[in-house]
């Protein structure tokens, strides 16, 4: 039996949530898989009940469970609070405490959907690259960092990128592992032509990969990979980057693809006494709260989000691949949440009626 904490959180995190539950529940009733469900508040919805944006049981039971897969958090009424009480921090504070290092974002386009790229369908279609972020260090969490006022009575605004070598080893080594599982090649980003924290970045990077020669590995300035990705994606399989800079280029891999609505994550930390890995899954999108409960979420992010689940915590790459499956039926087929709609091509589903549909597929087997 393998437990899963879920934290909906804010906005359309809740309404995503509720389909996800269904998917869940088909597979417990159809394909007798084993999870032992907890919710609870983070967020907004913690500090609208607790005071706090993440409460000391939830993380407790965050650290306690083999996986948690969260919605969204963040929305407007938050927007004053002080930085600690901000639902962002519930985010920070559990990628911290978890030590959830390497944050995998894939950014693969489903080619019924390619011409909704922003790019040439022909530079989109077929494209399947992973982004790995270093999610626990870098300038997030380096210190000294606030806002103080020097000698000449001038506000002064630090943050601190800083990395130590075993930071940036044990994430180059998850990305590594995945390239070989992939197509073996890695690029890894940094801007070590202007940044200290680069050069060390490169040179841990390089001596990782002696022990992976299988992996054909580059390196790349990372405002360069940012042009890259817009020029040819395709030419990437895995890149590993620093927690600033994979926080930016995932989002701008994400919209390759063509929505945000459609990208699943996980963040995945050290191996525990029970031999699986510390892990975080959730949708790449936020709480898009201009939208929430209205029906119009796509709730295909959080689903692919159980399903990495499914995949990374709970070695189930049959029932892993049986959703992706279902899901890119249902989209070869034309069904459409608002996001993906193009003009009136093809079949407008609400949040709900998109399950229904990957449900029913499914059940076609
Ligand atoms: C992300 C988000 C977060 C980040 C925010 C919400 C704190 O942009 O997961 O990419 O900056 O890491
Ligand atoms: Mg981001």
């Amino acid at each position: 039996m393998f437990s899963l904490l879920i934290l909906p959180g804010d906005g359309i995190g809740p309404e995503v949530m509720t389909e996800v539950r269904r998917v869940i529940s088909w597979f417990q009733d159809k394909r007798n898989l084993k999870i032992d469900i907890e919710e609870g508040l983070v967020g907004g919805a913690s500090y609208d009940k607790h005071g706090v944006p993440l409460t000391e049981e939830i993380l407790n039971k965050a650290l306690g469970v083999d996986a948690v897969l969260l919605g969204a958090v963040g929305g407007p009424n938050y927007d004053n609070l002080s930085f600690d009480l901000k639902p962002e921090r519930a985010l920070l504070r559990l990628r911290k405490e978890l030590d959830l290092f390497a944050n995998i974002r894939p950014a693969q386009c489903f080619d019924a959907l390619a011409s909704f790229s922003s790019l040439k369908r022909e530079i989109v279609s077929g494209l399947d690259i992973v982004i790995v972020r270093e999610l626990t260090s870098g300038i997030y969490f380096g210190e000294p960092r606030g806002i103080h006022t020097d000698g000449s009575n001038e506000r002064v605004g630090v943050n601190t990128q800083r990395y130590t070598e075993s930071e940036i080893r044990r994430v180059a080594i998850s990305a590594f592992e995945l390239a070989l599982k992939r197509n073996k090649k890695l690029c890894s980003m940094e801007k070590a032509n202007v940044m200290e924290s680069g050069v060390l970045w490169r040179d841990v990077v390089n001596e990782v990969h002696v022990d992976y020669q299988d992996v054909e590995l580059s390196h790349m300035y990372a405002d360069n990979g940012a042009m890259q990705l817009v020029r040819d994606p395709k030419q990437f399989d895995v890149i590993v980057t620093d927690n600033l800079f994979g926080d930016i280029l995932s989002d701008c891999a994400a919209m390759l693809t063509g929505s945000l609505g459609m990208l699943p994550s996980a963040s995945l930390g050290n191996k525990k006494n029970n031999g699986l890995p510390r892990a975080m899954y959730e949708p790449v999108h936020g709480s898009a709260p201009d939208i929430s409960g209205q029906e119009k979420a796509n709730p295909i992010a959080c689903i692919l989000s159980f399903s990495m689940a499914l995949r990374y915590s709970f070695s189930d790459a049959q029932n892993a691949n049986l959703l992706e499956k279902s899901i890119e039926k249902v989209l070869a087929k034309g069904y459409r949440t608002p996001d993906l709609m193009m003009g009136d091509q093809g079949h407008l589903c609400s949040t709900s009626e998109m399950t229904d549909k990957i449900l029913e597929e499914l059940d076609a087997g």
